[in-house]
């Protein structure tokens, strides 16, 4: 059973050390973070679990690329390679590079959106989100989580209503895949030949957000049996290829740290893109991106669609969420792609949605644990209708024994749940408040449920 290795389908050749801090300094180094854990310092965690984005470990071969990074400001050998890979992934013939995803998502808002504009999706990822909503487009999330296999699919009768109502404004529908906002759920080719289909009655476009189309694949492959006998190449070729546009965030499934670009096969679209991409990312064949990046994700998308690969890190995720559900703490059921979901409405259901559950868990199990996660839920979408904190887990980097240690934490956390309150912000930014804002539990609980 090649596929189904319950091991990593690598050997580890460096390591990071670990810094183990103690409870008590944890309790402080939160304090001075203002209880939230994007300003803790890396070094300050024992299990880092914020992201999966960009934090994943290289590859031997990847590591062997960079070393001929051709670091040429115009028409590097490095951007050939790129070019290349991009290619043969979207099946697009124009590539426009950028440094991470969002830029793509700031190009894309300034060629094609303006204010009062409507974008349809499954459901926007954050900052895809916050690039529409700066230029003052309005946006509808309309998901479809009744198909247990395909949780992360878009309401096709929703969407038809929204296209049929607002035709004259709606500008974009956009298909997350995985839906990350919505659980790391996977999208179904049904799902998306039927959105195909409404954007072509409609005229509207059709974005991807492609960042785990790799994860997303081997989903399709073992969930729906048209699929099966199909590489994840072809898979990931297929779901690209329904796309009128891609945006890519190679932090993900290009495994790489950082970079990305937009993928099209629409000339006049390519060259504003490009245009607006020499203003605010860089010359077209970098693109904010350096020359030994282009050769790690020209290396690494094609790593990403190994079905070795994809079965131990989808299996990594389930394991994770299994461990947790046996002990009875409520999480998203199935596993999505790169995360587990908490289900914290359900976990901590004393506190009120206003006092930001999600974030009182968040804390609880840094200081607990040293374990890193984020809120999502209120503190991250104001209208957000649940409370979730999610566990990403990076590619390549953590074992599982790491993972059983996370599950030992939640341990604590289930037998003090009755003792964690919950938060207020003391400082919110306008835009994405999650990431910088400043909160303060709403009494002395942190201390008093660690001791
Ligand atoms: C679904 C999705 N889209 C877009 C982005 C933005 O990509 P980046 O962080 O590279 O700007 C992310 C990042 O996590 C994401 O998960």
């Amino acid at each position: 059973m090649p596929f189904n290795l319950d091991f990593e389908p690598y050997r580890i050749k460096v390591v990071e050390w670990i810094n183990i801090t103690t409870r008590d300094e944890r309790l402080r180094l939160i304090e001075d973070a203002h209880y939230n854990v994007f300003y803790l310092k890396s070094k300050d965690i024992i299990i880092d679990l914020l992201t999966d984005s960009g934090t994943g470990a290289l590859s031997d071969v990847q590591v062997g690329h960079m070393a001929m990074g051709d670091e040429s400001y115009a028409g590097a050998r490095s951007w050939d390679r790129f070019y290349e890979s991009a290619r043969r992934y979207t099946t697009k013939e124009h590539i426009i590079p950028v440094h991470q995803g969002r830029g793509a998502e700031r190009l894309i808002a300034e060629a094609l959106l303006k204010e009062g504009d409507v974008v349809v999706s499954n459901t926007l990822f954050d900052t895809t989100m916050g690039n529409f909503q700066y230029k003052g487009v309005h946006f509808m999330n309309l998901p479809d989580p009744s198909d247990y296999n395909f949780r992360g699919n878009i309401d096709l009768q929703k969407l038809e209503e929204v296209l049929r109502r607002e035709a004259e404004r709606v500008k974009l529908i956009v298909m997350t895949i995985t839906n990350n906002s919505g659980g790391g759920q996977p999208v179904s080719l049904k799902n998306l030949k039927a959105v195909r289909e409404l954007a072509d009655k409609y005229g509207v476009l059709l974005m991807i957000d492609a960042c785990r189309v790799s994860e997303n694949s081997f989903f399709v492959k073992h969930r729906d049996p048209d699929y099966r006998d199909r590489s994840i190449l072809e898979i990931v070729n297929e779901t690209l290829s329904m796309a009128d546009l891609i945006t890519f965030s190679a932090k993900k499934d290009g495994l790489n740290n950082i970079g990305g670009f937009i993928a099209t096969d629409d000339e006049q679209l390519a060259l504003k893109l490009k245009t607006l991409g020499v203003l605010f990312e860089g010359f077209p064949t970098y693109g904010g991106m350096a020359g030994r990046d282009m050769e790690a994700i020209a290396v690494g998308l094609m790593e990403s669609t190994r079905e070795d690969y994809l079965a131990h890190r989808t299996g990594q995720v389930r394991f994770l969420n299994d461990l947790l559900d046996d002990m009875g703490i409520p999480v998203l059921k199935p596993a999505g792609g790169h995360a587990v979901y908490i289900l914290v409405d359900q976990l901590l259901p004393h506190i009120p949605p206003e006092e930001f559950p999600g974030q009182s868990l968040v804390v609880a199990l840094y200081v607990f644990g040293g374990v890193r996660g984020v809120e999502i839920g209120k503190l991250m979408f104001p209208d957000a209708q649940h409370n979730m904190v999610r566990l990403a887990i990076p590619r390549r980097t953590y074992t599982e024994s790491h993972l059983r240690y996370v599950a030992e934490t939640f341990e604590e956390i289930k037998e003090k749940a009755d003792c964690i309150r919950g938060m207020r912000i003391t400082y919110e930014p306008e835009y994405l408040r999650h990431f910088l804002a400043h909160l303060k539990p709403l009494d002395d609980w942190v201390k008093r449920c660690s001791g």
